[in-house]
């Protein structure tokens, strides 16, 4: 996560490309991931990106198990105490296929959020293996998860903790097709010498590997007890390889999850709707989870000052050390409606959580 920050800070002229290719492209980005939807290889895949969506808006589909990987640092924390409190809101509107809920703390040992949010506490990796880079706990933790725990529901949502659920959220997997969300930013084509470390030509073109990480993905649990064991160790050993862990840096946690599912032979529905990123994205809409992982700053004039510290911000870094004061200020007018609906939805849930700033 704390990558996360450095990867925002170190391209924001990419971010604005980006952002500017999200507002005039969204078009062509759905036709390029029908196009990719239906030259996959799985037969039975019959173009579910354009058929789910109004399909699915009702839910009643197999009911998915909601898994919050998470450390005991305070900046994790309040965002999975955040998480938590939406989740609970949404799950029983109906159109969510939302079952239980478990954090998963992968730090070793219980933190005082054990009564206020069903948890299991798993083990880190050993002491210097992850060098830093926390993430690369998460194949880990949920190979542990998954061997120690039992799960009722047939389907996982791989989730974390800087997301909110602003929609109810049905089961966007199908059958044995989980659905995940397309990053721009992972690339495997563009990345092929690296890949073929890890994927290798046998397995067919890198193409076959989905452009995203594991999070937010909804998985059947049998496949996804197949994939975390093999995530693990190709995020290590990509890790352990200097050309790959330059290249990859920190979103190599993600191509380990992308490969690791290719090695399976496993395709997502690549769904554009999961998620949204404020202050790229504009409106909420019907997409079903907000992540707050960009800053959202802003002058008077409502317009967006990204990489320059805003007259009016709102940053998940901010606020490593403890939670956001309760009642945070709204943006000044002008400012896009997702970037509001995260404020208030940040400041709806630290209003009704008690105990809000002992953390
Ligand atoms: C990963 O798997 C390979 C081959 O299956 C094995 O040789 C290697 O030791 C494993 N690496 C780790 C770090 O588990
Ligand atoms: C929240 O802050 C605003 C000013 O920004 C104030 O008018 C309002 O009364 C506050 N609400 C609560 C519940 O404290």
């Amino acid at each position: 996560m704390i990558g996360r920050k450095n990867a925002g800070r170190a391209s924001p002229l990419l971010l604005v490309l980006l952002a500017f290719g999200f507002f005039i492209a969204t078009y062509n980005l759905l036709i390029l991931v029908m196009h990719k939807g239906n030259r996959s290889d799985a037969g039975e895949l019959h173009d579910p990106i354009v058929s789910r969506p109004d399909e699915l808006r009702g839910g009643g589909g197999a009911k998915f198990h909601v898994a919050l990987t998470a450390t005991d640092a305070p900046y994790s924390k309040w965002q999975c105490r955040i998480m938590y409190y939406w989740y609970k809101k949404m799950k029983d509107v109906p159109g969510s296929d939302m079952g239980g809920f478990t954090r998963i703390l992968h730090s070793g040992n219980p933190d005082n959020l054990m009564e206020e949010i069903p948890s299991i506490v798993v083990d880190p990796l050993p002491e210097g293996l992850d060098r830093g880079y926390i993430v690369l706990n998460r194949p880990w933790a949920f190979v542990q998860w998954l061997e120690k725990a039992t799960i009722e529901e047939e389907y996982i949502l791989m989730a974390e903790p800087d997301h909110i659920f602003v929609n109810p959220l049905p089961n966007l997997a199908h059958g044995d097709h989980p659905a995940a969300f397309p990053f721009f930013y992972i690339k495997p084509a563009e990345n092929e010498k690296i890949m073929r470390k890890y994927y290798p030509e046998e397995m067919g073109p890198v193409t076959n590997v989905d452009p995203i990480g594991n999070s937010p993905v909804i998985i059947k649990k049998s496949i996804l007890e197949k994939i975390a064991p093999t995530w693990m160790n190709v995020s290590l050993r990509m890790k352990d390889d200097p050309e790959t862990d330059k290249a990859f840096g920190w979103v190599l946690e993600m191509y380990g999850y992308a490969v690791a599912s290719a090695l399976h032979g496993v395709r997502h529905i690549l769904r554009k709707d999961f998620m949204l990123q404020p202050p790229w994205d504009l409106e909420v809409g019907n997409k079903f989870i907000i992540h707050y992982t960009y800053g959202c700053d802003y002058n008077m004039k409502g317009e967006l000052t990204y990489g320059k510290i805003g007259e009016w911000r709102f940053d998940k870094r901010s606020h490593l050390r403890g939670p956001p004061p309760r009642n945070l200020s709204l943006p000044p007018p002008g400012v896009p409606e997702s970037v509001v609906r995260l404020v208030k939805a940040v400041n709806e849930a630290s209003a009704n959580i008690p105990n809000w700033d002992t953390q």
